[in-house]
């Protein structure tokens, strides 16, 4: 079975001469319409289905990495705490891209991202970090071996390589490399997304131990695989076809599926607060009021709106708090 430096090995197979002083890149946090929710392979990040995201346009995570004497995380201006889990996560990360001359870095990583808007910023940050590297080091990498990368850090990372609408192909393979991000051609510029932001604090369970929680214990979980590669095909055709509702309605309830199955996990996952439950009522009345708004949810409290340039006046009545995001530019 590989382990995370084979499938580096694998993709890399150069060596580790820098080809400038630094490397520096940006890369957009995604939401997902069809939710990634389950690992067949917890080391390599690989999935049980495949999933379909919208990148953030110009929201997101900004990293310069550069050889440095020692291994330095600096985030906004700040230097992080060496041993803190976020530093020692993005170590353990470059631990894979260190070759025969163990070279130490510094990672200088700026996000955009409101810090109340309460997203989970490691698709972003990690999916920057390997652009970066393949910039300082000069791999000219495909997309597809980037995203392959980006993959080993964070599962939804893998998407945060590309802009616009883009599926993770779960693939069938044992080494994963058939587990790749890719974007499609259509786009929507007049797509928005509300974020309605309900709690910043840490979310009580990581993403990784509920995943794993929920697929072990969850009696809906074995119904989910099917249901999401429907939801796939209707998002699909809602995109081909220009059809919001189809879009939204799918997005929708496939969030609830997939929170539905975390409920029903032993001990329940719940990522919800009240606030949340108020945040998608308020959707619901909007929807019963003749406006065409959705909403979806990740592993977070926070709720995202789903909606058309044509609903922002009314959308923002309702919810003046929500951060609007074109990401279509
Ligand atoms: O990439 P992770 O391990 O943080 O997983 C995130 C999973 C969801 O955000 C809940 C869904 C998704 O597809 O992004």
């Amino acid at each position: 079975m590989l382990n995370k430096q084979d499938a580096v090995d694998a993709i890399l197979r150069s060596s580790f001469a820098p080809k400038a002083a630094s490397g520096k890149a940006f890369a957009p946090i995604n939401i997902a319409l069809c939710k990634y929710w389950g690992k067949r392979n917890d080391e390599l990040n690989l999935p049980v289905t495949s999933s379909l995201s919208i990148s953030m346009g110009h929201l997101g995570t900004t990293t310069k990495v550069s050889i440095h004497d020692r291994d330095q995380v600096v985030l906004n201006g700040e230097e992080i705490d060496p041993s803190g889990s976020f530093a020692r996560r993005l170590f353990e990360y470059l631990d894979r891209y260190r070759g025969d001359d163990d070279p130490h870095y510094l990672v200088e990583t700026e996000s955009n991202i409101p810090i109340a808007a309460g997203v989970a910023s490691s698709a972003s940050g990690f999916a920057a970090l390997v652009l970066a590297l393949n910039e300082l080091y000069g791999w000219k990498l495909s997309t597809r071996d980037l995203s392959i990368l980006a993959r080993l850090g964070s599962g939804s990372a893998s998407r945060s390589v590309a802009s616009g609408f883009v599926e993770w192909h779960a693939g069938a393979r044992e080494d994963g490399m058939d587990s790749y991000a890719e974007a499609w051609a259509e786009t929507w510029p007049d797509l928005r997304i509300g974020l309605v932001t309900v709690s910043t604090t840490e979310k009580p369970v990581d993403s990784r131990t509920a995943m794993k929680r929920t697929m072990q214990t969850s009696p809906l979980y074995e119904g989910w695989p099917g249901r999401s590669a429907e939801d796939l095909d209707q998002l699909r055709t809602a995109i081909r076809e220009k059809d919001f509702n189809l879009l939204g309605e799918t997005a929708e309830s496939n969030a609830l599926a997939m929170h539905e199955i975390m409920f029903t996990a032993n001990p329940p996952v719940n990522y919800w607060l009240p606030e949340s439950k108020t945040a998608m009522d308020g959707v619901r009345e909007a929807r019963s009021a003749g406006i065409d708004v959705y909403f979806t949810m990740d592993a977070g409290p926070n709720v995202k709106m789903i909606f058309e340039e044509r609903s922002l006046r009314e959308v923002a009545s309702i919810f003046p708090e929500a951060e609007i995001i074109s990401p279509f530019g």
